[in-house]
């Protein structure tokens, strides 16, 4: 991570003040003076006017998005954000993102290093959705959603599907495009109106009220890391 990164990570300045800092030569990596493109590891020792700045510890919050919240940090339009609603202190951010209207579970954390994995395509993490659609999908739609559907951005990667009962059909995924569940069911004849993320990446929301938050045990952020 940039010197510049760790110190507004830690809580020391924001980047354009921590790069100030370093020019002026008050910050050091390891006792020796640091640069603006200095690069800071897990053992690195820094130190502001010499006195050493700890990290911040890493957080891993599970949320249970209710509907007509947004996904993002801060919205210009000034409505609700997922970040409002877990503690202030864990400083976390979301990964990936749903939908205002679509609830269900979400990841926030601040070790941007697994954050990064996990909204990776490559790592093709797990994504259990359970939608509720227009009219009643038949067999043959379940196996257009299992193969893969023809959307604007190409083919969609093989999915699990099944009908859980009347217009409820719960999807499975291993991708994370934009709106992908909604257009993929709008591709074979269903539009959702009412969409639910039930897991992801093997956690679920056993417990969890909407609204509601909890902290991963240390074996569940573990799992994560192993993916
Ligand atoms: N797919 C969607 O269409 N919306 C979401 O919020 C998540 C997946």
């Amino acid at each position: 991570m940039r010197l510049n990164a760790f110190l507004a990570r830690a809580g020391v300045a924001s980047r354009r003040r921590a790069d100030e800092l370093i020019k002026a030569g008050r910050v050091t990596v390891n006792g020796e003076p640091g640069q603006l493109n200095t690069v800071v590891g897990a053992r690195d020792r820094v130190a502001v006017d010499g006195e050493e700045v700890s990290r911040q510890p890493l957080r891993y919050v599970l949320l249970h998005k209710p509907a007509g919240v947004v996904t993002t940090v801060r919205d210009p339009q000034g409505r609700p954000t997922v970040v409002e609603l877990v503690p202030a202190e864990p400083g976390v951010v979301p990964v990936g993102r749903l939908d205002a209207d679509t609830t269900g579970a979400l990841l926030l954390t601040n070790d941007g290093q697994l954050a990064h994995r996990l909204a990776h395509p490559r790592y093709g993490v797990e994504k259990t959705y359970v939608a509720e659609v227009e009219g009643d999908p038949e067999e043959d739609a379940l196996q257009r959603l299992r193969d893969g559907v023809e959307l604007d951005d190409g083919r969609t990667a093989p999915a699990r599907a099944r009908r859980l009962g009347r217009g409820r059909v719960e999807l499975v995924l291993h991708e994370g495009r934009k709106h992908q569940v909604k257009r993929m069911l709008a591709a074979v004849g269903h539009p959702v109106t009412r969409l639910h993320r039930s897991g992801y990446a093997g956690l679920t929301l056993e417990g969890l009220e909407p609204g509601s938050c909890r902290e991963l045990e240390p074996s569940e952020v573990m799992e994560l890391r192993a993916g």
